[in-house]
């Protein structure tokens, strides 16, 4: 196993250093810890790169904007030198900027780690997954920004807590479901289905859900039509393939769904392969 890397970024724009991952870098005040409000970008590390950085600094700097966090520079090279410094070609890259204490300036640091089993058994060999309501209309998140839905903070404890009843419930994922009937993500991963040869995943930007790097890469590869449209829980119960899509995982397939057996069906095989190849020319 690797050691993890803690990489800290310069406040005052100069090379970030490398710190003793176990060396505490947060104030007990600061706003990340105390009120949840700091963003964060998880990407793989392939080859010893990270991969797809630029989307994720994209996203990262529309996160830090919603939560009102001052993004210092610099993060290109932070991911750089973490990514550089971990052993493994292989890993999870973690990007973090907490909000900082009052008065203060946002904290910035890169963690470098080894994938989990469990995601890599996820990619390989699908997962189970149940429905789950958000609890709230699929179209009140971009009516009300200030839900938050589409930021990626690090207040995931409803993500976490949720993927926690799914486990209690005997599977390894979940899939939010809107109150009036619509798909909308999972708290890790972005969704999408496969219906007569056809991709539909739910449009991010309408529904306010996070837009997916991992999607927007996986439409690129798409040998098939795909749509991009809402899209509703019955539709997701008669589909023949189910995927959820994000960085670390990648394309993993929904092998049951609320008890429905659908294994890993051909385009999302296709489309697991086309992904782990694209990162690594990416
Ligand atoms: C809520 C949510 N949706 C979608 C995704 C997938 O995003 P990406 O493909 O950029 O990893 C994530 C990733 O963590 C997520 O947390």
């Amino acid at each position: 196993m690797a050691e993890t890397v803690l990489a800290l970024l310069d406040p005052a724009g100069g090379e970030p250093t490398l710190a003793d991952p176990t060396a505490p870098v947060l104030r007990a005040d600061d706003f990340g810890v105390v009120r949840g409000e700091s963003v964060f970008e998880t990407m793989r590390i392939a080859g010893g790169r990270a991969r797809f950085v630029d989307a994720h600094l994209a996203r990262l700097a529309r996160s830090a904007q919603r939560l009102a966090i001052d993004l210092p520079p610099g993060w290109d090279r932070l991911a750089e030198v973490a990514a550089g410094a971990y052993a493994q070609p292989d890993g999870v890259l973690r990007l973090t900027c907490s909000k900082g204490p009052p008065g203060g300036a946002p904290v910035g640091f890169a963690l470098a780690s080894e994938i989990p089993a469990e995601t890599i058994r996820g990619r390989e060999q699908g997962v189970r997954a149940i429905t789950l309501t958000l609890g709230v209309t699929a179209g009140v998140r971009a009516t009300a920004p200030w839900l938050l839905g589409g930021v990626k903070a690090t207040s995931y404890a409803i993500n976490m807590a949720t993927l926690r009843h799914a486990q209690a419930e005997g599977v390894e994922d979940a899939i939010w479901v809107s109150t009036d009937g619509e798909v909308l993500e999972a708290p890790t991963s972005t969704v999408a289905w496969v219906k007569d040869g056809r991709l539909v995943t739910p449009p991010a930007g309408e529904v306010a859900l996070l837009p997916g790097t991992t999607l927007d890469v996986v439409l690129g590869l798409c040998p098939a039509p795909y749509e991009v449209r809402r899209g509703t829980v019955a539709e997701l119960a008669e589909a023949d393939e189910v995927l959820l899509l994000s960085s670390v995982r990648g394309v993993a397939p929904v092998t049951e769904l609320d008890g429905r057996q659908l294994g890993t069906g051909p385009l999302t095989a296709q489309l697991r392969e086309s992904f782990e190849a694209a990162l690594s020319y990416s």
